[in-house]
């Protein structure tokens, strides 16, 4: 090893006098260490930023249930339009009585005016339902339209249909809306036609495009579910963040509100629509439509496992200054929640309340739950004395799930130093760690797992994102912070990039993942980083070392970040590389002690750098290359040397992929 290291000190001074030295990254081939969990790269989905309402729940009419606390928030009475409050459905029992002008010309009816806009495609097909009736007989045709209100006044109607209401009970109604023309900012137009007295009561109307992620009814937006799934994430984590500890107690996240009908399902307060008094949201609202049910099927159809994060009897620390938590002695129906929670994911369909819910709702076969995470940024001992008797009685009742604890909102610090050190003595499986810093602070932290203690609970990156200067920059700082996870995948077996969605018409906190319009989604350069790691995360960590040292971009290290795995999948050790500097650099990976029986058939190169042709996207300026560079290595016996040159602030993977000797 010595005589390694001399030669390495050797050629540097040799090349002194040059511009750049070549950095020499060894890579043991060999040694193929640590597992890589499956679960290391994820999503964390919460709604903020009408992530959910106006964003992935497909849901096009806001206020569908006249639930928001100003019952026609959204929409627009003209006619004879009155607010009841004894509908059908108890948790949301606002609706509209429509009563009869008596007259073919004056008309009665709603407007909706959808999540900034009701949007449509050419050719689409969009179904609405509504609930119904005639409370005093007769037959009252509803005729429902989707409208563009064109700036001179006059309504082009794009799709028309017509409900005809002839009971005095209430039932649902659908129908399918084609529409003539594609359209962003459309209305939904309801028109009762009735000449006489007649009225009629309508309730819960709701429209969708047809075609949502895998056909679902209650469904996803396509293109956002689909931009998830191409991330191929190993986990889901969901639904918060701080929507789970609400501001108070009675907006805390319930995961009980958001199973069975949808009509049913109570719309609460969004706490991001005033948690920032400069953005403030007046309109947000959640329905619950995307509730716990849609989570375990999106996460099993996107192949994550779901962690979903329960509250612990707890308000948001943040928000609310009074710390009105449940008292401790009171907990009592909170644990019941995270055990029913498992029952409802795992429970036998037969056998058990909220399995057989779940078998109700279209899912007897388990969802085959995992993992619970008990509150999210909670701190001090209020956090811990609360989280003993979900540990106690999870343990007891449902001792495979993993549990996972918190560390607070602070990437370190007493508090986190404290949290950690009780977790451990919970004996917790994983903890939670959140950082929004600044790219010094991701470029410091590289390292940050190779001194953590192995035989303490694992990490779970649950939140985190850089906040620096542009999208690209603070990409490239992730994905040198990422390597860092890479190496580290003893410790760390879970991370997700939060938050995950943005509207672009209307968000609260960014940087984002993901945005959005209604008809066009942006995806960002920590995205790409994103998938980039996610799609080429191998199955074991291989050690490596940069001109004899521990890499971690350290002093002397050229701002070079690196890691290596070994992919038993596709039999290949992949390296990534990350350049952070301004200059370009020259480094040559050593892949030493390949096993004895195999060589290399090729080597693939992805490169991820700035594309200087792309001007004034605040979401994404990189490109991402693909090639192959099997012609630039060099094979000696069992060694293989590639020199590449890195590009000013790139992530490069090289990908050397083997074929058995026969
Ligand atoms: O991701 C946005 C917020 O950041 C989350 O709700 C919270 O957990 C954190 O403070």
């Amino acid at each position: 090893m010595k005589i390694k290291y001399a030669i390495t000190l050797l050629s540097i001074v040799l090349t002194a006098g040059m511009s750049v030295a070549q950095t020499v990254l060894d890579i043991r081939a060999d040694k193929i260490g640590a597992g890589i969990s499956p679960t290391m790269y994820g999503i964390f989905f919460e709604d903020i930023n009408y992530g959910a309402d106006g964003g992935l729940y497909a849901e096009m009419i806001k206020n569908r249930s006249f639930e928001f606390v100003n019952p026609l928030q959204g929409w627009k009475a003209f006619g004879d339009v009155e607010i009841k409050t004894d509908g059908p459905f108890e948790n949301n029992p606002h609706y509209v009585r429509l009563r009869s002008m008596g007259h073919a010309h004056k008309v009665t009816g709603i407007e909706n005016e959808g999540y900034f806009g009701v949007s449509v495609c050419k050719d689409a097909d969009y179904r609405l339902s509504l609930w119904a009736r005639a409370p005093k007989g007769g037959i009252g045709r509803l005729k429902i339209e989707i409208v563009d209100p064109t700036p001179d006044g006059y309504y082009e109607v794009l799709a028309r249909q017509v409900v005809e209401v002839a009971s005095s009970e209430w039932k649902k109604y659908t129908s399918v809306l084609r529409s003539q023309k594609t359209l962003e900012k459309g209305v939904m137009r309801l028109v009762l036609e009735w000449q006489n007295d007649g009225m009629v009561d309508v309730e819960h109307i709701s429209l969708f495009p047809v075609e949502t992620w895998k056909g679902h009814e209650n469904g996803l937006r396509k293109d956002l579910a689909e931009a998830l799934c191409d991330l191929k994430p190993g986990v889901f984590r969901f639904p918060g963040g701080c929507i789970v500890e609400g501001t108070a107690m009675d907006d805390r996240y319930q995961w009980k509100n958001t199973v069975g009908p949808v009509e049913n399902r109570p719309t609460i307060v969004n706490r991001w629509q005033y948690s920032f008094p400069d953005r403030l949201a007046p309109d947000y609202y959640q329905s619950n439509g995307l509730g716990f049910y849609e989570y375990f099927l999106l996460a099993e159809e996107i192949g994550a496992e779901p962690v979903p994060v329960l509250n612990v009897g707890m308000v948001c620390q943040c928000q609310n200054g009074a710390y009105a938590h449940a008292p401790v002695d009171s907990l009592c129906r909170f644990v019941d929640d995270a055990v029913d929670l498992v029952e409802f994911a795992n429970g036998d369909a037969a056998k058990t309340k909220w399995g057989r819910l779940r078998a109700d709702m279209g899912h007897p076969a388990p969802f085959g739950l995992k993992y619970v995470a008990l509150g999210n940024e909670q701190w001090g001992r209020e956090y811990v004395d609360r989280m003993k008797p979900f540990v106690d009685r999870l343990r007891s009742v449902c001792p495979d799930i993993k549990i996972i604890g918190g560390s607070g909102p602070s990437s370190d610090g007493d508090e986190f130093d404290m949290l950690w050190r009780e977790m451990d003595r919970m004996a917790v499986d994983l903890v939670d760690e959140h950082y929004y810093r600044d790219e010094k602070w991701f470029l410091g932290n590289a390292s940050r797992y190779d001194g953590y203690d192995r035989k303490a609970p694992k990490v779970f990156a649950g939140e985190y994102a850089c906040h620096g200067s542009g999208s690209y920059r603070s990409a490239i700082c992730e994905a040198a912070f990422m390597t860092g996870l890479e190496r580290n995948a003893d410790v760390v077996l879970m991370a997700t990039y939060a938050p995950l969605f943005a509207n672009k018409k209307a968000w609260q906190w960014g940087p984002d993942l993901i945005w959005f319009d209604n008809s066009d989604i942006s995806l960002t350069d920590s995205y790409e980083i994103q998938r980039l790691f996610s799609l080429n995360k191998g199955t074991n960590v291989v050690p490596v070392t940069m001109d004899g040292r521990p890499v971690a971009g350290q002093e002397g290290q050229n701002g070079l970040y690196a890691c290596a795995v070994y992919d038993k999948v596709t039999d290949s050790y992949v390296i990534k590389v990350v350049n952070v500097g301004n200059e370009s650099q020259d480094l040559r990976l050593d892949l030493e002690k390949l096993p004895a029986k195999s060589k290399i058939k090729d080597v693939s190169r992805i490169v991820f750098s700035k594309d200087e042709s792309i001007t004034g996207n605040r979401f994404k300026s990189s490109k991402t290359e693909t090639d192959d560079v099997t012609g630039g290595m060099v094979v000696k016996g069992r060694n293989a040397e590639l020199s590449v040159t890195l590009a000013p602030e790139s992530f490069a993977i090289y990908r050397f992929s083997l074929s058995s000797r026969s």
